[in-house]
C-alpha cells in the first residue's frame, strides 16, 4: 500500500478529528501494513482498533509537542501525516478575508500559527524519530490557495499565505531531513475541496462533483504518497497525483 514504508509501520497522525485526518486514521487502518499508529487529537478520541494509541494532545502549543515526544519516546516514526488546519473560526470571528480592509493582526497570526509555524514545529519536537535510516514519509495538508503561481482570484488572504508559508517551511524541512535520513520523503498535499467542517460555509459554490468525500480524499492521497520516492522529497502534490506549482 505504501510501498516506501515496511510492514508493520510506525504512523503519527495529528489532527485526528478532524474531518479528513480521521478518514486517513481509517484508511491507514484498513490495511494489514499498519502497525501502530498515535492519533493525536485535542478531545479525547476512542478507537476499537488495537493498533490505534490515542493521544490527547494541542500540538499547536509547546506542552502538546512534548507530550508526543515523550509518547514516541526516540522510537522511528515512519509516517507523520499532519491535517491540522483553520480557514474559520466563528466563536474567535475569524473569516477568511474577501477585501484587504477585512485583515486584521490577530487573526493573520492566529491562521499562520496553526497552519505554518504548527506543522513545522510539530516536525522539530519529533525530529529524533524522523532521522536515521529508516524510510519514512512526512505529509502535511496544504491547499492549491497557498502556490503564488496559481492565484488567479485573490481573497482569503491569511489562509493563502500560512500555506504558502507552509509550503517554504516543508520544503526547508525536506533539504534539512535529506541530510539526516537518505530515506526521507516530505510532501505538501492538497486535498481537493472536501466535505469537512472547515469547507462547509463555503461549499454552495462547489459544483456536487467537485466536493469529495473525506474517505474518498484519503485513499487518493494515500496513492499519491505511494508513487513518491526519496528524489520527489519537498514537493507539492494534489489529491490526483498532479504536481501544484509553489
Ligand atoms: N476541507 C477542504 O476542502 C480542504 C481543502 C484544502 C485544504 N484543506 C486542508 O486540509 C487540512 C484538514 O482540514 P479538514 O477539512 O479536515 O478540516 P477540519 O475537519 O476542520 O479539521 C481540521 C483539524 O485541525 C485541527 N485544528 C483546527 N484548529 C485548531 C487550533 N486552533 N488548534 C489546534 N488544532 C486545530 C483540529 O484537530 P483536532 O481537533 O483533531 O485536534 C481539526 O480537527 C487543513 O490543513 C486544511 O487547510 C482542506
Amino acid at each position: 500500500m505504501l510501498p516506501h514504508l515496511p510492514s508493520h509501520f510506525t504512523a503519527v497522525v495529528t489532527g485526528a478529528s478532524g474531518g479528513i485526518g480521521h478518514a486517513v486514521v481509517e484508511s491507514l487502518l484498513n490495511t494489514s501494513q499498519m502497525g501502530k499508529l498515535i492519533a493525536v487529537s485535542r478531545a479525547p478520541q476512542t478507537f476499537s482498533d488495537s493498533r490505534v494509541t490515542p493521544l490527547t494532545a494541542d500540538v499547536s502549543q509547546e506542552r502538546g509537542r512534548q507530550q508526543l515526544r515523550e509518547q514516541l519516546d526516540g522510537e522511528p516514526v515512519h509516517l507523520l501525516f499532519n491535517a491540522i488546519g483553520i480557514l474559520h473560526d466563528h466563536d474567535n470571528a475569524l473569516e477568511p478575508e474577501k477585501r484587504l480592509e477585512e485583515l486584521d493582526s490577530e487573526a493573520f497570526a492566529q491562521v499562520m500559527h496553526i497552519n505554518a509555524a504548527t506543522p513545522a514545529l510539530l516536525i522539530a519536537a519529533v525530529k529524533d524519530s524522523l532521522q536515521g535510516k529508516h524510510p519514512t514519509i512526512i505529509a502535511s495538508l496544504s491547499a492549491r490557495v497557498g502556490s503564488i503561481g496559481d492565484n488567479g482570484f485573490g481573497g482569503w488572504y491569511s489562509y493563502r499565505a500560512s500555506k504558502a508559508a507552509h509550503n517554504m517551511l516543508l520544503k526547508t524541512a525536506s533539504i534539512e531531513l535529506k541530510r539526516l535520513n537518505k530515506q526521507s520523503i516530505v510532501l505538501c498535499l492538497h486535498p481537493g475541496t472536501t466535505d469537512t467542517d472547515l469547507s462547509k460555509p463555503f461549499q454552495a459554490r462547489v459544483p456536487e462533483n467537485k466536493l469529495f468525500s473525506p474517505s474518498f480524499v484519503a485513499e487518493s492521497l494515500i496513492g499519491v504518497m505511494a508513487k513518491r520516492t526519496p528524489d520527489d522529497t519537498g514537493s507539492f502534490w494534489d489529491w490526483a497525483g498532479e504536481p501544484i506549482e509553489w
